[in-house]
Parts: structure tokens; C-alpha cells; sequence
């Protein structure tokens, strides 16, 4: 497999889940000079596909493609070649896809696209027990998150996304390699809307998250440039007194 770049230090990813490019584009302006890391989820990429993330990436950096894809092996496994070329960091699937789907995006990646980071969704960060008991996944979620967690790094991903309250477990039977992008993060007194699984940034940052995806908390906020920049800064201030040198150590 050819090497992944190291990633970047522990950050803050702002989730652009808004209705159209212009929301985000004004709150992008009012937040010059700073330039957030931004993913792009099925909302925007549906409306308005791949010209959105060149035209963001330009300024932004390479972004985060949120599609957790989920099909046969071989859709995915073309799907993740057609990313080829497009400058994106990070891609999402659904670990639930089973091995032969992981496998074959990892394949894709290598052959068409090398520089591309593919995560693995776990378990959603909206579900809780009892969504999983319907859904027939054996409670707690926790458990689940462990093994599809294995499976996925088994087939070669680089990550995955995981709730807040999974790192710790996930740190200690995957060791310090795999990347843990983490949703569900709620700085006090924001609303938790549809997450279940939530936790606060810095809490996050301590249990060994890579990087945090925050998008609510953010776009909801009163003043969302205002609320951006404070989280950033938070996690900034965090990620200092958390020396990098010091990972979680292998069981
Ligand atoms: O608004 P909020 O901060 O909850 O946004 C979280 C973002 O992370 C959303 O874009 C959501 O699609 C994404 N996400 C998630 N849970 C996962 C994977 C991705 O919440 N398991």
C-alpha cells in the first residue's frame, strides 16, 4: 500500500450543513483571515457535486467528502476512483458495508487515488441503544462501535468517526494509529439536537480524538463566526497542554 501523508495536528473541522453554498460562503467571509477545515456532507454534495469542492478547496484546503457510502463492493470500490483527482482529504463510508466493501474502496484508493484518507462510519452518532436494538445490533453501542471498528481497520481504512465516548476504547484496542474523527461534540449549553452519544471539545481532545467535526453548535449559534472562532481557539488551547508526543500506548 503506498504511504498515507502524516496527518495534521488535532483540529477543528466545521461541518457545512447548510441548505446552499452562500450560507457558508458569508460565514467563510466574515471569518477571513482564519480558513476552517471544512466537510462537505450530503446536503451540499448532492446540490451541487464535485465544482463545490473545488471551488471551496481553493481556499480551503483539501475538504472532508462526507458521503458514507454504503452499496456493493464493486459500486464503492468505482465510486472511490471517481473521486480520483478531486481535492479531498478525507472520504467517509459505512463500515456496515462489510469487509469486501472496505476492501474494495481501499483498492480503489490505492490504485486511483493515493493522497485520499478513507474513514469508516461506525455506529451513527444519532443512534442509541434502543435505534440499535431496532435496527437487530446487540446494545450497547459501544460494543458495536468495537467490532465494526476492528473490521473496518482489518480491511486497511485510516480511520474512522466515532463518537466522543468511543475514542477512549477504540485508542485502546486499535493502538495510536488510525485516525478518530469525532462528531457529537456539544460545548455546554448547546443543544444536542439528534446526537445522542455527545461530549465537550476539549473532553474529546483529552480521550485521543485526531480531529473534531462540530456543525450545529457552530451554524446555530447567534454569531457563528464568533462561535467559531471561540471553539477553535478552545481546541487550539486544549491541543497545547496535550503534548503530541505523549499518544495512547498499545494494550
Ligand atoms: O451539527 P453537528 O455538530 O451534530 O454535526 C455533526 C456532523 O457530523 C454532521 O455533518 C453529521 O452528518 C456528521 N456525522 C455524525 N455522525 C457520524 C458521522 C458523521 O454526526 N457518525
Amino acid at each position: 500500500m503506498p504511504p498515507t501523508p502524516t496527518p495534521a495536528p488535532p483540529d477543528l473541522i466545521l461541518a457545512a450543513d447548510l441548505p446552499d453554498r452562500g450560507g457558508v460562503e458569508r460565514l467563510l467571509g466574515a471569518l477571513a483571515p482564519a480558513r476552517p477545515r471544512l466537510k462537505v456532507g450530503l446536503q451540499l454534495f448532492t446540490r451541487y457535486g464535485p465544482d463545490l469542492v473545488r471551488a471551496w478547496s481553493a481556499s480551503a484546503g483539501p475538504l472532508f467528502l462526507d458521503l458514507k457510502l454504503h452499496d456493493i463492493p464493486n459500486t464503492v470500490g468505482r465510486a472511490v476512483e471517481s473521486l480520483a483527482g478531486l481535492p479531498v482529504e478525507y472520504l467517509t463510508l459505512h463500515a456496515l458495508g462489510g469487509r469486501a466493501m472496505l476492501e474494495a474502496a481501499v483498492a480503489a484508493r490505492d490504485n486511483a487515488a493515493p493522497g485520499l484518507r478513507l474513514l469508516a462510519v461506525t455506529v451513527l452518532t444519532s443512534h442509541g441503544d434502543t435505534d440499535l436494538a431496532e435496527l437487530g445490533i446487540r446494545p450497547p453501542a459501544r460494543e458495536a462501535v468495537l467490532r465494526l471498528g476492528g473490521l473496518a481497520h482489518e480491511a486497511g481504512v485510516d480511520g474512522l468517526v466515532c463518537s466522543p465516548l468511543e475514542v477512549s476504547p477504540l485508542r485502546e484496542a486499535l493502538g495510536p494509529g488510525p485516525d478518530l474523527i469525532v462528531p457529537g461534540i456539544r460545548p455546554a449549553g448547546t443543544a444536542r439536537g439528534d446526537q445522542q452519544r455527545v461530549l465537550g471539545p476539549e473532553e474529546a481532545l483529552a480521550e485521543g480524538a485526531t480531529h473534531l467535526v462540530v456543525g450545529r453548535p457552530i451554524l446555530e449559534a447567534s454569531d457563528p463566526a464568533a462561535a467559531y472562532l471561540d471553539l477553535k481557539a478552545r481546541i487550539d488551547r486544549a491541543r497545547s497542554l496535550e503534548p503530541l508526543s505523549d499518544p495512547p500506548s498499545r494494550p
